[in-house]
C-alpha cells in the first residue's frame, strides 16, 4: 500500500482496526482444513472411552452389574466413582455435580461409569450392556413443580428498589399474569469432545473443546489428585460453544484424563450427538408470574416478577444465569418501584447452563411480554408504549440495581430504525391485508434491547496475552481468550497487527494454551475481544515502546516521535521496514517479546444487597419483525428483518454483522422451533435433530437487514468498539411479537393471546383458539 504525504497524515490513515476482514480461518473452515479436537492426529496407542448412563431420573443405584460390559469385544478397562485418583466432581461454582454417579441417580442421561475401547463404535456398544438395578425415588421436572416443591439449587434472590407495594396501589392499571419460555440447546455443529495424552511424571495434556481452559485443568487436577501445573490444556478452535462448552466441557475433560491417567494411555472421549443431548446442560427454561401496574398513558409506575429456572440436578451457572435474569429484567426500561424474584429450581433433568445471553434473554423476554400487553389493553401500538417507558438520558436512568446508564443512546438508534425500517407505514399496511385476510394474518413487531457488558463477578474481568516477535519480524499472539466462530483471534491479531504498524498477514494467533497464558477467564459474557484485545493491546504496545526506543538510537530524534504503519518504521525521516528493524534490535539483545494484562476498571458487584456497578457499559440493539401466520395451520414465515446493532466503534465490521445475523436466527429458534420435550419419566424425547429444529436455511428471512449503529463506546475499550457476541439474541424478540401480534389479529387486537415460547405451530394454534374462544 501507497501512503503519501507527511509521517503525520500516513500514521493517521493507517489502520489495521476497524475494517472487515475475514475470520482468520475462514478459507480453512470452507476447505475442511481447520482443525477441530477430533482431527488432531492420534498418538499410537489411542483408546476411546464411552460413558455408561443413567436411564431414571431419581433414583438410588442398587446394583450395577458391569461385568457384561467388560466381556464386550474391544473393551480395556471399564471405571466407576471408585477408580476416580482425586475428587469426583467437576461443578464450575458449588461443587454439587458429581463425574460419575456415586449410588445416586438424578437425571436420565447422568453418567455412570467410563468403558475405555480399543474404538470408539466398541465402547458406546459395550457402554449399554450394563445392567443396572435402580431403587426409583420422585422425581421434580418442572419449574413450576420445582417452585411448589420449593426445591432450589441456591437459595432465592431479590431485587427490590423503591416500594412496589405501595406504588401497585396507586396504579390505574394493573396487568397480571404467566409465561413460560423454554430452555434451548446449544447445538454447536462440533459436539463435546476431550483427548487426554499422559505425559513423564504425572503430566497430562488435555486437548479439549472447550471455552474454559484453565478451569478444565483445574478440574482435571483435582480429578487426578494433581496440581495445576501438572496439567496443561490446549484448544486451537471450537466448532462452536454457544456457552454450552463454558463449564459442560469438564465432565469430558475429566472423564478422559481419569481414563488415561489409568491406562497410562492416550484416550479420546467424543460424545456422539444423541449422548451429548441427553448428558449435557441447556439453556434455563423460565416460569414467570408476573404482576405490573401502570397509568392511563402506558407508563409503568410498579412492577413485581417472580422467575423461577429450571436449573437441573446441580447448581452449575444458575446462580450467575439467575443474576443476570434479575439485572435485565428491565431491558430498555426505566422502572421505579420493582420487585425482582428469581429462584433456581432443582429438577431431575440436566443441569442447565451458560447459553448466549445468559439469563439477559430470559430476563428481558418477561418485560417485553408485559409491555405487549399494556399496549393492547389501552389499544396502542407497542412500539409507542416501549417508547414512553424508555430509560432517560439524565433523569430515570438509573437501572433497579443502583448502575447509573451514562450511555444512553436507545432513543436515537430506534428513531434511525423506525425510519429505515418504514415501521409506520409497513403497520398500515398490515393492517389493510389482515382486514382483507380471513386465513393469513401478518404481524409486525419493533423490539429493543440493552445488555450489560462484563460479567457479574468482578474479578472474572481481567486477561493477558503474550506476544512475541520473531526476527524475520513475523508474530505471533498468544491470548486467553478462545475461538469458537466468533472471530476472537482476527479481532486480537487486528489490534495487534495495529500496535506494530503492520499488515494482518504479518500476525498470526496460536492455540489457546493454559501453559502460556495463566488462570484465565471463561470466554464468555461477550467480554472475549473487549478482554483479550485489551491484553494483547498492552503486550504488543511495550514491544513498540522497546522497538522505538532502539530506533531512535539508531537514527536520532525522540522514542516517541517514531512511528509504525505500512510495515515499516518512521524515525527522525528514515523508513526502515518493520523487519529490518527487529533483526537489528535482536542483535542489540533488545526483549522481541512480552506479556500483557487487563483488568477492566470500575466494577464492583454486591451479590447480597443486588446492587452495585455489575457492567462496564451497555450494548444496544433494536429490530423489526414482520411475519405471516396460517391460522389453520400454525404455520408462519419470517418475511423481512430490519436489524440495528451498536457495535461502538466497531473492530471488524463484517464480522460484526455476522455475529447479529447468527444471533438473530439463533434466538429465533429459541422462541420458534426449539422445543425441548421430556417424557413423564423424565426422559429427554428432543435429543437429536430429527426431533429437535433449529432454523435451517430456508428459515432465514430472505429480506434480512442488518447494520451497525454508528457510534464510540463512552467508555475507554478496545478501540472504542463494543460486545457483539450475545446482545443480538435478544433482537429476534420482535419474531416473536410480530407472531403474537399476527394472533392477536385473529381477536381484532382486543384479546392478548396466551403466547408461550418457544411459539410452535402447536403452540401458535392454541393462543388463536384461546384468542377465538375470548372474542
Ligand atoms: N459465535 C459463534 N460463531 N460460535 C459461538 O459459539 N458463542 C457466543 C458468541 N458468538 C459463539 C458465537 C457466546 S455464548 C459468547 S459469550 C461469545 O460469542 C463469546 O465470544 P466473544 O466474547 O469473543 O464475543
Ligand atoms: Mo456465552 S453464554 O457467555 O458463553
Amino acid at each position: 500500500m501507497n501512503y503519501p504525504g507527511a509521517p503525520e497524515l500516513k500514521a493517521a490513515a493507517w489502520t489495521a482496526v476497524g475494517v472487515s476482514r475475514p475470520h482468520e480461518s475462514a478459507e480453512l473452515h470452507v476447505l475442511g482444513q481447520a482443525t477441530y479436537t477430533d482431527d488432531i492426529p492420534e498418538v499410537q496407542g489411542t483408546l476411546h472411552a464411552a460413558l455408561g448412563l443413567s436411564s431414571k431420573a431419581h433414583a438410588l443405584i442398587e446394583n450395577a452389574d458391569l461385568s457384561a460390559v467388560r466381556a464386550a469385544p474391544g473393551v480395556v478397562a471399564v471405571y466407576t466413582v471408585a477408580d476416580i485418583p482425586g475428587t469426583n466432581d467437576c461443578g464450575p461454582i458449588i461443587h454439587d455435580d458429581p463425574i460419575l454417579a456415586d449410588g445416586l441417580v438424578q437425571y436420565v442421561g447422568q453418567p455412570i461409569f467410563i468403558v475405555v475401547a480399543d474404538t470408539h463404535d466398541n465402547a458406546r456398544r459395550a457402554a449399554r450392556r450394563a445392567k443396572i438395578d435402580y431403587q426409583e425415588l420422585p422425581a421434580i421436572l418442572t419449574p413450576q413443580e420445582a417452585k411448589a416443591a420449593q426445591s432450589y439449587v441456591l437459595p432465592p434472590m431479590r431485587l427490590e428498589r423503591g416500594d412496589a407495594q405501595a406504588a401497585f396501589e396507586r396504579a390505574p392499571h394493573v396487568v397480571k399474569g404467566k409465561l413460560y419460555v423454554g430452555g434451548q440447546e446449544q447445538f454447536y455443529l462440533e459436539g463435546q469432545i476431550a483427548y487426554a495424552i499422559p505425559k513423564e511424571n504425572k503430566g497430562m495434556l488435555v486437548q479439549c473443546s472447550t471455552q474454559h481452559p484453565s478451569e478444565m485443568q483445574h478440574v482435571v487436577a483435582h480429578a487426578l489428585g494433581l496440581h495445576s501445573h501438572h496439567v496443561q490444556v490446549e484448544c486451537r478452535r471450537m466448532g462452536g460453544g454457544f456457552g454450552g462448552k463454558e463449564s459442560q466441557s469438564a465432565l469430558w475433560a475429566a472423564a478422559a484424563a481419569i481414563s488415561a491417567s489409568k491406562t497410562r494411555r492416550p484416550v479420546k472421549l467424543r460424545a456422539d450427538r444423541d449422548d451429548d443431548m441427553m448428558v449435557t446442560g441447556k439453556r434455563h427454561c423460565f416460569y414467570y408470574e408476573y404482576e405490573v401496574g401502570y397509568d392511563d398513558s402506558g407508563k409503568i409506575v410498579a412492577a413485581k416478577v417472580d422467575m423461577t429456572s429450571r436449573a437441573g440436578f446441580s447448581a452449575d451457572l444458575s446462580g450467575p444465569v439467575a443474576t443476570r435474569a434479575v439485572c435485565h429484567f428491565d431491558n430498555a426500561y426505566y422502572l421505579s418501584d420493582v420487585d425482582i424474584r428469581a429462584a433456581c429450581g432443582k429438577t431431575n433433568t440436566q443441569s442447565n447452563t451458560a447459553f448466549r445471553g445468559f439469563g439477559g434473554p430470559q430476563g428481558a423476554i418477561a418485560i417485553e411480554y408485559v409491555i405487549d400487553e399494556i399496549a393492547r389493553n389501552l389499544g396502542r401500538d407497542a412500539y409507542d408504549i416501549r417508547r414512553l417507558n424508555f430509560y432517560g438520558k439524565t433523569e430515570n436512568n438509573v437501572t433497579p440495581y443502583g448502575q447509573e446508564i451514562v450511555d444512553n443512546i436507545i432513543d436515537e438508534l430506534c428513531a434511525e430504525l423506525e425510519e429505515s425500517s418504514e415501521y409506520r407505514a409497513r403497520r398500515a399496511a398490515i393492517n389493510a391485508f389482515n382486514s382483507g385476510s380471513p386465513v393469513l394474518k401478518k404481524g409486525l413487531a419493533f423490539t429493543p434491547v440493552k445488555f450489560g457488558i462484563a460479567f457479574n463477578v468482578t474479578h472474572l474481568n481481567q486477561a493477558g496475552a503474550l506476544v512475541h516477535v520473531y526476527v524475520d519480524g513475523s508474530v505471533i499472539v498468544n491470548h486467553g481468550g478462545t475461538e469458537m466462530g466468533q472471530g476472537i483471534n482476527t479481532k486480537v491479531m487486528q489490534v495487534v497487527a495495529h500496535e506494530l504498524g503492520l499488515d494482518l498477514e504479518h500476525v498470526r494467533a496460536s492455540a489457546t494454551d493454559t501453559s502460556k497464558v495463566a488462570n484465565t477467564s471463561a470466554t464468555a459474557a461477550s467480554t472475549g475481544a473487549d478482554l483479550n484485545g485489551k491484553a494483547a493491546q498492552d503486550a504488543a504496545r511495550q514491544i513498540r515502546e522497546r522497538l522505538a526506543q532502539f530506533a531512535a538510537g539508531q537514527y536520532g530524534g525522540e522514542a516517541a516521535d517514531v512511528r509504525f504503519f505500512g510495515n515499516q518504521a518512521h524515525a527522525n525521516g528514515h523508513s526502515v521496514d518493520f523487519a529490518e528493524l527487529v533483526q537489528k534490535a535482536y542483535l542489540a539483545r533488545v526483549q522481541l517479546w512480552s506479556d500483557g494484562f487487563y483488568a477492566t476498571p470500575h466494577l464492583h458487584w454486591n451479590a447480597k444487597t443486588m446492587n452495585g456497578h455489575p457492567f462496564s457499559y451497555y450494548a444496544y440493539g433494536a429490530a423489526v419483525a414482520e411475519v405471516v401466520v396460517d391460522t389453520l395451520t400454525g404455520e408462519w414465515k419470517l418475511l423481512r428483518a430490519d436489524a440495528l446493532y451498536d457495535a461502538g466503534q466497531s473492530l471488524n465490521p463484517a464480522i460484526d454483522i455476522g455475529q447479529v445475523e447468527g444471533a438473530f436466527i439463533q434466538g429465533m429458534g429459541w422462541l420458534t422451533t426449539e422445543e425441548l420435550w421430556w417424557n413423564p419419566a423424565g426422559k429427554l424425547m428432543t435429543h437429536a435433530p430429527s426431533t429437535y429444529k433449529i432454523p435451517g436455511i430456508s428459515d432465514c428471512p430472505e429480506d434480512f437487514r442488518v447494520r451497525l449503529f454508528e457510534n464510540r463506546n463512552v467508555e475507554d475499550s478496545i478501540h472504542r468498539s463494543k460486545a457483539v457476541g450475545e446482545p443480538p439474541l435478544l433482537l429476534p424478540f420482535s419474531v416473536f411479537f410480530a407472531i403474537r401480534d399476527a394472533v392477536s389479529s385473529v381477536g381484532d387486537h382486543k384479546v392478548n393471546p396466551p403466547l408461550n415460547a418457544p411459539a410452535t405451530s402447536e403452540e401458535i394454534l392454541r393462543a388463536i383458539a384461546a384468542v377465538e374462544a375470548a372474542s
